[in-house]
């Protein structure tokens, strides 16, 4: 009687705070790959400049593993940087302990997948046929046996600790100008989408979670994917941005190698020309003298053919900087508040040649999950002059 009662209590007590327990099935380990913004067992090619942040690895030590990227190696031999990537490169040909890191995390990889794929009792069952378009999705745990086509905006209604699972066995295929969008405080990193087929991101699409490929992951022009991706094949980019969850990993996944030995050779002389032992990038401290204003307080960005990517940025200074950054002829930065991308970070679009606000005509316009249409404001653009 007594414990009836009690029981009675607390699910009463459990109803009226349920709102703020996490829902959705317990969140799946990473392991080390969770390092990663993009993990592949063979291959990463770019074919257009892209902006990650995040490490990226390759377990394989072939010439072809990493293409596109334009990698300065480390002194340490132990990895690359690649102005494209905030954070580091590492493929299976780097100095150790770089082969083993990889080798761990793609195992980390296989498990993660593995556990995705066999969470039992899926909340939802072949959702719509696997044509999910439209949908606003709870959390909890999905399954389709089938492929999974997205050709209209869905949103991802959650608080921030719940949790998603989508369990893939067919192909999955985002189509182009799609948008994923998380509402109540929804987290990227709270989201797995374990696919057994291939993975297609079409152009201009924006995507919301950790994607878990068996094989490949193509994500197309434009891009902009919020997490992580794993691919048990490759991973091929073209002009897409990829952010890690928290951003780049710290600890880095190569640590320092012993101290070498001491020796008693003195140091070279300089005869010899500047060598290339520290990668100091050309874009920093700053790039910003570099450049000069050629509109503010605008309510509308560039629209031109010479756009070459976009990233998202906390300040107009990284905007600059990203635009000086990138290998390809940046010559103009476009930073704006755009409520269709993030609301709290600034877009920003790089260009091949300067604009002038003749040139800012795009408005928006966008549908939000809201309803309403999204606009630009606080646009700005910097102009490549000299230094
Ligand atoms: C931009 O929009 C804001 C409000 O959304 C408005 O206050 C401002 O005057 C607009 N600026 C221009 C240049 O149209
Ligand atoms: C905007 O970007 C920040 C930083 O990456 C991220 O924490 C936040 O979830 C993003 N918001 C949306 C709506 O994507
Ligand atoms: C708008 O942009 C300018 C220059 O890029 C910056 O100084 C200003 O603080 C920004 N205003 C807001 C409201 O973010």
């Amino acid at each position: 009687m007594h414990s009836t009662r009690l029981n009675f209590v607390r699910a009463v007590l459990l109803a009226t705070i349920g709102s703020s327990l996490a829902a959705g099935p317990a969140v799946v380990p990473l392991g080390t790959a969770g390092n990663f913004a993009i993990l592949a067992k063979s291959r990463v090619n770019i074919d257009a400049i892209s902006a990650i942040t995040g490490d990226v690895g390759v377990d394989s030590a072939a010439s072809n593993a990493l293409n596109g990227f334009q990698l300065v190696q480390d002194a340490s031999q132990q990895f690359w940087t690649s102005a494209q990537v905030d954070g580091r490169v590492l493929d299976a040909a780097a100095a150790p302990p770089t082969p083993a890191v990889l080798a761990t995390a793609v195992q980390d990889m296989n498990t993660a997948f593995r556990d995705a794929m066999t969470r039992p009792n899926p909340d939802f069952k072949g959702l719509g046929d696997g044509r999910i378009g439209g949908s606003v999705l709870t959390p909890g745990l999905y399954k389709w046996t089938t492929g999974v086509t997205i050709s209209s905006d869905i949103t991802l209604s959650g608080g921030p600790t719940d949790t998603w699972i989508f369990q893939i066995s067919g192909s999955f295929n985002q189509a182009s100008k799609v948008e994923m969008t998380l509402v109540g405080g929804a987290l990227p990193q709270n989201i797995i989408w374990a696919i057994a087929g291939t993975v297609t991101f079409g152009s201009d699409t924006i995507f919301q979670g950790n994607i878990l490929a068996k094989t490949n992951v193509d994500i197309d022009e434009n891009a902009l994917g919020n997490g992580c991706i794993f691919a048990g094949k490759a991973v091929s980019l073209d002009k897409a941005t990829i952010i890690r969850p928290g951003g780049v990993a710290a600890p880095p996944p190569t640590s320092s190698p012993t101290t070498p030995p001491v020796t008693s050779t003195p140091p070279p002389t300089t005869t010899t020309s500047s060598p290339t032992s520290t990668f100091t990038p050309q874009c920093t401290p700053t790039a910003t003298p570099c450049f000069s204003v050629a509109f503010q307080g605008l309510n509308a960005s560039i629209q031109a053919s010479d756009f070459l990517t976009f990233t998202l940025t906390d300040t107009p200074e990284e905007c600059i900087d990203f635009c000086a950054c990138v290998p390809g002829g940046c010559a103009f930065a476009n930073s704006y508040f755009d409520n269709d991308k993030n609301t709290t970070m600034l877009t920003c679009a790089i260009y091949a040649s300067c604009h002038t606000a003749a040139d800012a005509t795009n408005t928006g316009g966008q549908s939000l999950p809201n309803g309403g249409l999204s606009t630009v404001v606080n646009s700005t653009g910097f102009c490549l002059t000299s230094c």
